[in-house]
Formats: C-alpha cells, structure tokens, sequence
C-alpha cells in the first residue's frame, strides 16, 4: 500500500494550516488507493538549518534530523498544505524541506495552499520550483483555498463546494505518480 503524508506546512500558534490539514485528510480517508497520514513539522522542533554536511550526502549528526529523516523516508508521496508568506512558502517549511535530500528524492507531490486573494498560488509557484531541485515529481492538480471565500471570519475552515473534488483530483495524480515512481526508485 503506497502512504501518502500531508505536511502541514507552518508552526505559527494559531495557524489556518492545521484545520486545512484535518480537512484534506479528512477527505483521503474515504478513499481506499493509499495510507494517508498527517505529519507536523511543528512535530519535529527543527531549529534553523543545523547540520554541517549538505544534505545531498545524507551524513546526519543530530537527533531531530535523524528523526525528521525517517518520518520523511517513511512515505512514498506528499501533499503539501502550505500557506503564503510573503509570496513564498513559510521560512519554517522552507527549512523542514533544506533538511533532507534523498527522502524526498524521485518521489510525487501535490499542492494546497492558501492565502489572501489568490489562494496561496505564489506560494505554490515557489513550492513548485524548490521541488524540481529535489527530484520531486510535482502534479498538476492543485488546491487553492482563500481566507476570504473558503473561511467563515477569516477563521473557520469552510471550503466552498467545488474544493472536496478538486482534493480528490489532488489525490488521484498524486497516488498514479507515488505508484510510478515506485518502481523507479
Ligand atoms: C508573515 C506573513 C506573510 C504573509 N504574506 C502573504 C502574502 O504574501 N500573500 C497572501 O496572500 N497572504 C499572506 N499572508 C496571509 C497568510 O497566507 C494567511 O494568514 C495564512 O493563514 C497563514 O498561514 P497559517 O495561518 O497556517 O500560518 C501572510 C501572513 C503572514 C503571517
């Protein structure tokens, strides 16, 4: 059975993320294709890049790397809830990602984000590009989701109707690409 994880993407109390994390995995587990789990970044306490080799070499010293390393290795797919900072991803999921190397290599991804007016597409555009260094097969479907439209008060998660079929198309290339890169890794 291919596992799939949904990385929630920002550490600040209070965040969105979580609840859109809850909400897509909510979705996954009606389906039957994959295991889909949730995994905190928060979790792992990762301070600031601290390992002295690169990451390509994968000759980690310190325990929350170590950790992070083989929660990552563990899934053959992500699904990145990530919002947008600044017309990028979040400095704390930026970091989470610099860790690793070979976890995330030849693997897929998908995307959800959110934001302001554009439902954390930029961010997503970035997110795309920091994945094509890593070897990461990014799919074309996407969730957007905005706080204006998509929440009740700018703070409770109420996506509009459309957004549970757009996850499942989310789902559905992420789970071929996560089966296909298999056999190639
Ligand atoms: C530091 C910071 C920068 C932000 N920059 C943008 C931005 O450039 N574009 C946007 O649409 N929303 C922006 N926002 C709004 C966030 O996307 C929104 O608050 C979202 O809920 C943040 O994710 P979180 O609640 O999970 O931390 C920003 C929020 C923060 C805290």
């Amino acid at each position: 059975m291919l596992k799939i994880a949904i990385i929630i993407g920002s550490t600040r109390p209070g965040r969105r993320g979580e609840a859109i994390a809850h909400w897509v995995h909510e979705i996954a587990q009606k389906r039957s294709d994959a295991e889909y789990e949730i995994v905190d970044i928060a979790d792992f306490h990762l301070p600031l890049f601290d390992e002295p080799k690169p990451p390509i070499m994968g000759q980690y010293t310190k325990p929350h790397t170590l950790a992070w390393s083989a929660a990552i290795n563990s899934f053959d797919g992500y699904v990145f809830v990530t919002p947008e900072y600044n017309h990028a991803i979040s400095g704390a999921l930026k970091n989470a990602i610099d860790y690793l190397f070979n976890e995330w290599k030849d693997k897929a991804a998908g995307i959800v984000s959110y934001g302001g007016g554009t439902g954390g597409a930029r961010a997503a555009e970035n997110l795309r590009l920091i994945l094509g260094e890593l070897n990461v097969a990014d799919v074309r479907a996407q969730v957007t989701l905005s706080v204006f439209t998509d929440f009740e008060n700018y703070s409770i998660l109420k996506p509009a109707p459309h957004q549970e079929a757009a996850a499942n198309t989310l789902f559905d290339q992420v789970v071929a690409w996560s089966g296909a890169l298999k056999a190639l890794r």
